[in-house]
């Protein structure tokens, strides 16, 4: 992690799922920065179609433990991304207590695996319904506030590489994150008069519990082409003089290095922006 700046002091920033992963990494980074933090997070299962284990009420109070450690406050809720009512409420309180919002880090997200006519509804519905229509209700419960707060801001919106890129074994993902995409450009034009700059990110094999190994090995032992979509990152960690070899992974920490920096007036001229976290492997 870079070292503290105080680049967002006085700043507000809300997260969502900022439980666990990439998430608490974003409210942490921001916290150490000099940001009041809004954290939320479903804390509970999504669907039976998502087979990976979901983050739990403790997850996300250990979040409020490590923004807390930074000296930074922290309003934290579990709250479901898919319901617009209850981040409507979640802005209106963190309003009354930190009267502004200039940060909104749009991470929730889920994943699951098949190809697409093999997909049951279910999978369709709950990867595109949490990732792209809960997005959409977290722009339309924070955007209003940004607004009317007027002090400009910035928006993190988390795609994929997946939304850039064909992603063959879990097309309904790509759909999703590439509708990220288009919303990301659409709503920064939108909302540029107000001061407010909307970039997306695309970050790529990031060692959170979204990733499951056996699920993918499974898909690739089935498909051995899809692994072509799904290349090693072309680059080695490099200390004292001696390659480390590939890294299969990104921390979030890594990620949040690059949040905080959109965050931030270091990225002021960047806006409908795609910024890819994949240390260079789309160009394959
Ligand atoms: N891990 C990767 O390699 C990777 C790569 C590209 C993009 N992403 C994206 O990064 C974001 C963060 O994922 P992560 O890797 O930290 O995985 P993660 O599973 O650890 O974190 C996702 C968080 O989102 C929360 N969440 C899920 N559905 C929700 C809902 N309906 N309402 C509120 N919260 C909900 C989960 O509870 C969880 O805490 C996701 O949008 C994901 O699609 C991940």
């Amino acid at each position: 992690m870079a070292a503290v700046s105080g680049n967002l002091e006085g700043k507000v920033a809300f997260i969502t799922g900022a439980a666990r992963g990439q998430g608490r990494a974003h409210a942490v980074r921001l916290a150490t920065e000099g940001a009041d933090i809004i954290a939320s997070d479903v804390c509970a299962p999504v669907s039976s179609s998502i087979t990976y284990p979901p983050a739990t009420a403790e997850d996300l109070a250990e979040t409020v433990r490590a923004v807390e450690a930074t000296g930074r406050k922290v309003l934290a809720r579990a709250v479901d991304v898919r319901d617009l009512a209850a981040q409507e409420q979640l802005v209106a309180d963190a309003k009354e207590q930190f009267g502004r919002l200039d940060i909104v880090v749009a991470n929730a997200g889920v994943l699951s695996w098949g190809r697409l006519w093999e997909l049951t509804p279910d999978q369709w519905d709950t990867v595109v319904d949490v990732n792209l229509n809960g997005t959409w209700r977290t722009i339309r419960a924070t955007v209003p506030a940004m607004i009317e707060a007027g002090n400009g801001g910035s928006i993190i919106i988390v795609s994929s590489s997946a939304g850039l890129k064909a992603t063959p074994g879990n097309g309904h993902y790509a759909a999703s994150k590439h509708g990220l995409t288009a919303l990301t450009n659409t709503l920064a034009l939108e909302v540029g008069e107000y001061g407010i700059r909307v970039n997306s990110i695309h970050p790529y094999s990031i060692d959170t519990p979204m990733i499951e190994p056996e699920a993918m090995g499974a898909l690739f032992a089935k498909h051995p082409s899809f692994l072509h979509s799904f290349a090693p990152m072309p680059y080695h960690r490099v200390a004292d003089g001696k390659s480390e070899g590939l890294a299969a992974f990104m921390t979030p920490g890594e990620v949040a290095d690059v949040v905080a920096w959109l965050a931030g007036d270091g990225s002021a001229t960047l806006s409908g922006s795609q910024i890819a976290v994949d240390r260079g492997v789309m160009k394959y």
